[in-house]
């Protein structure tokens, strides 16, 4: 039988996804190697600790964080036709650069497949760069895919410790060192990490 979640403020009754986790993780085996798969269990790990923390609902948050990455060994031109057929709306610096296809593409497949709510699919959406307005739910999920376990880079350590004492600095932290990362590449910046810091910094950072 559905759960139907009625959210009082928004005036939106949705279904509630029934499927269990253990479920998720045979379906993600089909979709992911190893590697990719593990760094989706660490990644619910890591979402499953943050959201003990900062005292919200574990179990959506769990299932979100497991089919983050979903789509990610699509090719780029299979995301790119699922973009099109679907009616998915992308900017043109997203079908250009394609790193954020995966995410808008797992996101569309858990909503249909799974019956994932709206915000677990918000955030699957924009676990690649943010957005404006994201909702605690939403940080979590960005913020895990960042310093999941198996990530080493420099700095990953205070990013981890920042995610619990910050979640918005974090976010921060970390949109500012891709930024770097990518104008020292030569790499565009997408219009939405812009978006997600410039949010932060006005309207909640403290
Ligand atoms: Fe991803
Ligand atoms: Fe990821």
């Amino acid at each position: 039988m559905k759960v139907y979640r009625f959210l009082k403020n928004l005036n939106i009754i949705y279904k509630e996804t029934n499927v269990k986790i253990e479920e998720l993780k045979n379906e993600l085996k089909k979709y992911l190697q190893q590697e990719r798969y593990a760094h989706s269990i660490s990644v619910m790990e890591v979402s499953e600790k943050l959201a003990e923390h900062y005292k919200i609902d574990k179990e959506r948050i769990m299932k979100t964080a497991l089919m983050h990455d979903l789509a990610k060994e699509m090719s780029i031109s299979e995301l790119k036709e699922y973009v099109l057929k679907n009616n998915i709306y992308v900017s043109e610096i997203e079908m250009v650069t394609g790193v954020t296809l995966h995410a808008k593409v797992a996101a569309d497949i858990c909503k249909k497949k799974y019956e994932f709510d709206d915000e677990m699919c918000n955030a699957i959406s924009a676990h690649t760069t943010g957005k404006a307005n994201m909702s605690l739910f939403e940080k979590i999920i960005f913020i895990a895919d960042k310093i999941d376990y198996t990530r080493e880079y420099e700095g990953v350590e205070e990013l981890r410790e920042l995610a619990f004492s910050n979640i918005n600095e974090a976010v921060i932290r970390n949109i500012e060192n891709t930024t770097i990362r990518n104008i020292k590449n030569g790499r565009p910046i997408l219009e939405e990490s812009i978006k997600t810091r410039n949010y932060i910094l006005i309207n909640e950072k403290k």
